[in-house]
C-alpha cells in the first residue's frame, strides 16, 4: 500500500507570519492518517522545524543544488536542507524549468544530490498546453520522467508529481480521464523502468488547482497518490479539507 502525500508548496510567499498557519494545521489534524509535507521559502525552513516538532507533519525546499557546496551564489545545497530539518525537496517544478531553465539532465542531478542527503525527492512533471492540444502528453512525460530520473531509486526516496504546466495557478482542471491516463501512463513507466516492485510502490501526485472542492473526485482517480499544492496550501483553512478529503480517499 502507497501512503497518501498531502503536499503544500508555499512558493515565494510567506514571512515568519504565515508560521501560524502551520499551527493551525497543527491543531486541526492532531494525528494526520496521511503524510502531510509543507514546502515554505528556504528563509523560513527551520522555523517550519520548529514550529511543526513532536508533529508528523513534514517540511521540505523547493529546489536544491546539484552540488554539495562551492561557489554558487544565492544557492543551497541539499544537504544544507537536510541540515535545516528538512526531510523533502521539490525539483524541476514547471516554474523552476521556465523561470531558471531547469532541464532534465539537470533535475536528475538535483535527485541525485537529494537523494545523497536522504532527502524525498519530489520530481515534477507536466505537459503545456501547446502540448496537450498536440496530442503529445503521454510523450512529453515519458520524456521527462526518463530524462528527470535516476537509474537508481525507490519508493522512500522518490515521488513524483504530474502537474499540467497549464493546470498550475489557473483554475483549470484536467479531467479526471485526463488525469488517470496519465498517472497510469507513468505508473506503467516507473514499472518498466524499476520493476514491479518498486514501480508499484512510489507515489505520484496530482498537482495543479488542488482545492478543497474537488479534492475528492480529484483524489477517486486510479494512481492519484495525493496532491501537490500550491495557492490552496497557504492558508491552513484552505489546505486541511485537502488533507481531510485524502484521509477519507
Ligand atoms: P496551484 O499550484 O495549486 O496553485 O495550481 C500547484 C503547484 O505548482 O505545485
Amino acid at each position: 500500500m502507497r501512503r497518501k502525500l498531502a503536499a503544500g508548496n508555499w512558493k515565494m510567499n510567506g514571512t515568519s507570519e504565515s508560521l501560524a498557519e502551520l499551527d493551525a494545521l497543527r491543531s486541526a489534524h492532531p494525528a494526520p492518517q496521511v503524510d502531510v509535507l509543507i514546502c515554505p521559502p528556504a528563509t523560513l525552513v527551520t522555523s517550519a522545524v520548529v514550529s511543526v516538532a513532536d508533529h508528523d507533519i513534514a517540511i521540505g525546499g523547493q529546489d536544491c543544488h546539484a552540488k554539495p557546496n562551492g561557489a554558487h551564489t544565492g544557492d543551497i545545497s541539499a544537504s544544507m536542507l537536510k541540515d535545516a530539518g528538512a526531510s523533502y525537496v521539490i525539483l524541476g517544478h514547471s516554474e523552476r524549468r521556465t523561470d531558471h531553465v531547469e532541464i532534465d539532465g539537470l533535475v536528475r542531478q538535483k535527485t541525485l544530490a537529494a537523494h545523497a542527503s536522504d532527502l524525498i525527492a519530489v520530481v515534477c512533471v507536466g505537459e503545456t498546453l501547446e502540448e496537450r492540444e498536440a496530442a503529445n502528453t503521454l510523450d512529453i512525460i515519458a520524456g521527462q520522467l526518463a530524462g528527470s530520473l535516476p537509474d537508481v531509486l525507490n519508493a522512500q526516496n522518490t515521488v513524483i508529481a504530474y502537474e499540467p504546466v497549464w493546470a498550475i495557478g489557473t483554475g483549470k482542471v484536467p479531467t479526471t480521464d485526463q488525469i488517470g491516463e496519465v498517472h497510469d501512463h507513468i505508473r506503467a513507466k516507473l514499472e518498466q523502468r524499476y520493476g514491479e516492485g518498486v514501480g508499484r510502490s512510489i507515489r505520484i501526485l496530482y498537482g495543479g488547482s488542488v482545492k478543497g472542492s474537488n479534492a475528492d473526485e480529484i483524489f477517486a482517480v486510479s494512481n492519484v497518490d495525493g496532491a501537490l499544492v500550491g495557492g490552496a496550501s497557504l492558508k491552513a483553512s484552505d489546505f486541511s479539507p485537502i488533507i481531510t478529503a485524502l484521509e477519507k480517499a
